[in-house]
């Protein structure tokens, strides 16, 4: 699913830069390449970020 529409990339683009290695916003765009434009993709990616780091409690209550 394309979570930024500015920059065209996904959930799973989010998660491969997770995997690898990217634990910040601006890390996550830095490693797809991209840069902020809008930013409305950042509660998003962060969200990807906590599920990855095991942290699901905050982004779980969100659902
Ligand atoms: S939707 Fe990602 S920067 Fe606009």
């Amino acid at each position: 699913m394309y979570i930024c529409l500015c920059n065209g990339f996904t959930d799973r683009d989010v998660k491969s830069a997770v995997a690898s290695g990217a634990q910040r916003i601006a890390n996550v765009y830095e490693t797809l390449g991209a840069a902020p434009q809008c930013a409305k993709c950042s509660v998003h990616i962060r969200d990807i970020i906590r599920e990855s780091a095991g942290n699901g409690l905050t982004a779980g209550i969100r659902r």
